[in-house]
């Protein structure tokens, strides 16, 4: 699909499976986002720009790779994107965080916003956008609508399950955009759950039902 990246590393599909697991614990699932989205944030890092620096070895002077640009900005969606965000602020602890509150209106599934707190400079910076589930696609719409306001111009998306009319939507609103998933599932059901999906991945990763 066009504009999707599918992470289909395999420790990554085995951890997924776990997830997905009814029976898989509050704790167990927990850890296992956490570990998850630091091999996510390895794959949507993969091609970001590199600068030579001079430093020196206790041997020798040599140039060696740095990362080139300002600092990035991982941008959670919450309250289910905090649980990708400690894994990849594990691997890159420089990185700038935004928090987007929008919550989804069980009877329209329209998202309403309620919070939003950027860097203040985040138009020449890369911003990562991360939720777990892109399902019907009108949060993680209406937080990059917010970023674009704020001058980001350079934005991916990052969830660990996709629904293919998410992924419609969401390329229509924002085709600049690439998404990067572990996987593409079935389809939503009448609730907007992704089916198979994983159930609510803020209630399983905090015990809230
Ligand atoms: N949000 C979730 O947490 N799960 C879904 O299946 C859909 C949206």
């Amino acid at each position: 699909m066009d504009g999707v990246t599918v992470i289909d590393h395999p420790l990554v599909q085995h951890k997924l499976t776990i997830m997905r697991k009814k029976e898989t614990s509050t704790a167990g699932f927990r850890r296992l986002l956490r570990e998850i989205s630091t091999l996510l944030c390895y794959e949507v890092t993969r091609d970001l720009e590199l600068t030579m620096e001079r430093i020196e070895t206790p041997l020798k002077e040599i140039d060696a790779p740095v990362l080139e640009g300002k600092k990035l900005v991982f941008a959670s969606i919450l309250r289910a994107g905090n649980g990708l965000l400690e894994g990849m602020l594990d691997l890159v602890p420089s990185a700038r965080v935004a928090h987007i509150g929008v919550y989804r209106d069980h009877e329209t599934l329209e998202a309403i916003e309620y919070y939003f707190k950027a860097p203040e400079d985040i138009s020449n910076r890369l911003v990562i956008v991360v939720d777990p589930m892109l399902a019907t696609g009108n949060s993680s719409i209406a937080s990059i609508d917010k970023l674009k306001e704020r001058g980001a111009r350079n934005i991916r998306f990052l969830c660990l399950l996709a629904a293919p009319e998410g992924i419609r939507n969401f390329q229509a609103a924002h085709p600049d955009v690439p998404i990067y998933t572990a996987s593409i599932d079935s389809h939503l059901n009448e609730q907007g759950y992704i089916v198979p999906g994983l159930g609510d991945a803020g209630d399983r990763m905090y015990g809230t039902k």
